[in-house]
């Protein structure tokens, strides 16, 4: 393990907190056209744990959404592919995201998906970085809250390294 990596949310905590939400979910989703639409990649694990929790119905999509690049911490473009072939209309959709950080992918996806008809959007993340967001939209369900920090694991990369990691960490010096 990097020196420069230090334990935030432990497996153990992650594990709890998604049991609790999966219990939420399961009232608010029963007899209900449920799509979990998992944003790649960061999503990756927490759809994973999550489902095994799910006593319920539902089909899985997923888009992949890509804003940082190999420039590692340095936000980018914002780019968003797999829409196009996902049939949403009538559909109770709920979008899982690793970090709520300036809002820019949950408000564009959001946005998108409304377009697409589905009968409802909400959104769930493993953590709401607190920072200013651009848009007035919040995920319906959040995991953790977490201080202006950047953090790797569980999903979360920085240059595509560390999701694989079973807790958060918060990555101590990252070279921008
Ligand atoms: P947004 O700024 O809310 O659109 O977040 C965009 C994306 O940036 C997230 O889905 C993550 O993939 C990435 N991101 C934001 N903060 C962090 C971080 O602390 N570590 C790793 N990735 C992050
Ligand atoms: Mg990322």
């Amino acid at each position: 393990m990097d020196s420069d990596l230090r334990l935030l949310i432990s497996p153990e905590e992650i594990s709890k907190k998604i049991r609790e939400i999966a219990a939420l979910l399961e009232k608010a989703y029963v007899g209900k056209d449920l799509v979990i639409v998992m944003v790649l990649k960061g999503a990756i694990c927490l759809t994973a744990d999550l489902i095994r929790e799910l006593d319920l119905a539902f089909d899985i999509a997923h888009v992949q959404c890509s804003s940082y690049g190999a420039k590692g911490t340095q936000r980018g473009e914002l780019t968003v592919m797999g829409l196009e072939r996902l049939t949403l209309e009538g559909r109770d959709v709920l979008i899982v995201d690793d970090i709520f950080d300036s809002g820019n992918t949950l408000a564009t996806l959001t946005k998108a998906i409304q377009e697409k008809k589905a009968k409802s959007v909400k959104s769930l993340v493993l953590l709401h970085k607190n920072v200013p967001h651009i848009t007035d939209l919040r995920p319906d369900y959040t995991l953790f809250d977490i201080e202006d920090l950047f953090v790797v694991g569980y999903g979360l990369d920085y240059k595509e390294r560390y999701r694989g990691l079973t807790g958060v960490y918060v990555l101590e010096n990252p070279k921008f």
